[in-house]
């Protein structure tokens, strides 16, 4: 199997730094002390630059000034922000626009603790040492000064990344999980609850094809909206160019049903399953059969597109009745949550899947499903299920 593409820290380094956020602040500067500060930093900025992107920011180029203490330590970085790429540099550049200090354990907690907004030692300053030639707006000193406001507040924003919207966070990000198609105030409803744990989301197909470079954008996606989580793409083509600090790309066949199984034992459980691959009914109905079992309970598994179920081209059918098609299995699902109340034959026990969907969301082309224990008590075995009920009212 293709091993995940990452850069930085490892990830269960990285999954280590997240929860130790949430910790005291002794046991915070443990953690950094353990990592590094200088690659806590490093990963910390590249965070906060990967966020950027869903914030506007200044058009022109603006220096700031990390300065991030550290015990008796000082730890500095220049980053060069701008509208389109940080650029993160040792390099001392002459006269950033914006300084920021902060305590490195806070500066930790702000990026990944789930409380917030943890800005008690943080200065922020801009550059004043030049003087305004007049009021005029375009000004250049006037300029200046407002592309140092606008970069300082991308930020803070960028700092505390709570992004509530997912739908703005596609559109930020280029992911067609709104406009075309219209996912993301569903996928809102029902992955808020979870949006603040250190979640490991799977996505089925990066998108982009056989480019290694292209796609990831609904990865990017999650990545924000879970900024506490692990998001990891699977692609039938290998899509190492994508891959950055807690996203990670794994190459494979969706299909393949011993593929999946390694696949899920090494880098699941997850918490969230989104099949937006191959759109294949065979595809479909394999991947949620190998990899329903391996989602956390409490976890969501969702199945994207289900329009080709009906398409013959896609393995589907126009026949609404046929078996085999992904919304026959979506089907089987809605009898499979009342197993309890079928009249079966005894040795007939209820599947794994029966009794761990708990719920199932259908929606235009997508369906969201949950999983949990669905072992409620069914009804009384003394209620009438063969006989007319009215029959047996009567004689009460
Ligand atoms: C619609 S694109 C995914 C878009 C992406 N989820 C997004 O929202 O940004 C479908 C992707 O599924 C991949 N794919 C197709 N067949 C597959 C298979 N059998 N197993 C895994 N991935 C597959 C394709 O290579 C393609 O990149």
């Amino acid at each position: 199997m293709e091993q995940p593409m990452t850069s930085g820290m490892e990830p269960n380094e990285l999954t280590a730094l997240i929860s130790a956020a949430d910790r005291p602040a002794d046991e915070v500067a443990a953690a950094i002390a353990t990592a590094g500060p200088d690659r806590v930093v490093d990963t910390l900025l590249a965070e906060i630059a990967a966020r950027t992107r869903a914030i506007g920011g200044a058009e022109e180029k603006v220096g700031v000034r990390f300065e991030l203490s550290f015990d008796t330590d000082r730890v500095v970085r220049v980053v060069t922000a701008g509208s389109e790429v940080w650029e993160i540099g040792l390099d001392q550049e002459d006269e950033p626009l914006v300084t920021i200090r902060q305590d490195l354990v806070e500066l930790l907690r702000a990026v990944f603790a789930t409380g917030g907004p943890h800005h008690a030692t943080r200065d922020m300053m801009i550059a004043d040492s030049a003087e305004p030639h007049g009021l005029a707006a375009d000004d250049p000193w006037l300029r200046r000064r407002r592309a140092a406001v606008l970069t300082a507040h991308q930020v803070v924003e960028a700092t505390y990344g709570r992004f509530t919207d997912l739908t703005r966070l596609a559109v930020a990000f280029d992911a067609d999980k709104w406009g075309g198609h219209w996912y993301t105030p569903h996928y809102q409803r029902y992955f808020e609850p979870l949006r603040d744990q250190q979640v490991k989301v799977l996505e089925i197909g990066i998108g982009g094809y056989d480019d290694p470079a292209l796609g990831g954008a609904s990865l990017r996606m999650w990545k924000h909206y879970f900024r506490r989580g692990q998001i990891y793409g699977l692609d039938i083509f290998l899509k190492e160019g994508i891959a950055e600090p807690r996203l990670h790309t794994v190459r494979g066949d969706q299909g393949d049903p011993e593929f999946l199984r390694r696949f899920a034992a090494e880098f699941g459980p997850f918490d969230i399953v989104v099949d937006d691959g191959s759109h294949f009914s065979e595809h479909v109905r394999t991947s949620f059969q190998v990899l329903f079992p391996h989602v956390r309970p409490g976890g969501r598994y969702a199945i994207e597109d289900t329009q080709s179920s009906y398409w013959p081209g896609w393995g589907g059918s126009s026949d609404l009745a046929a078996s085999g098609t992904s919304m026959a299995m979506v089907k089987a699902l809605l009898d499979g949550l009342n197993h309890q109340e079928q009249i079966r034959p005894e040795e007939l026990s209820p599947t794994a899947v029966e009794r761990t969907v708990t719920a199932v969301h259908a929606h235009h082309n997508l369906v969201v499903i949950e999983k949990g224990s669905n072992a409620e008590q069914g009804a009384p075995v003394w209620v009438p299920k063969t006989v007319d009920p009215r029959t047996w009212y009567a004689g009460r």
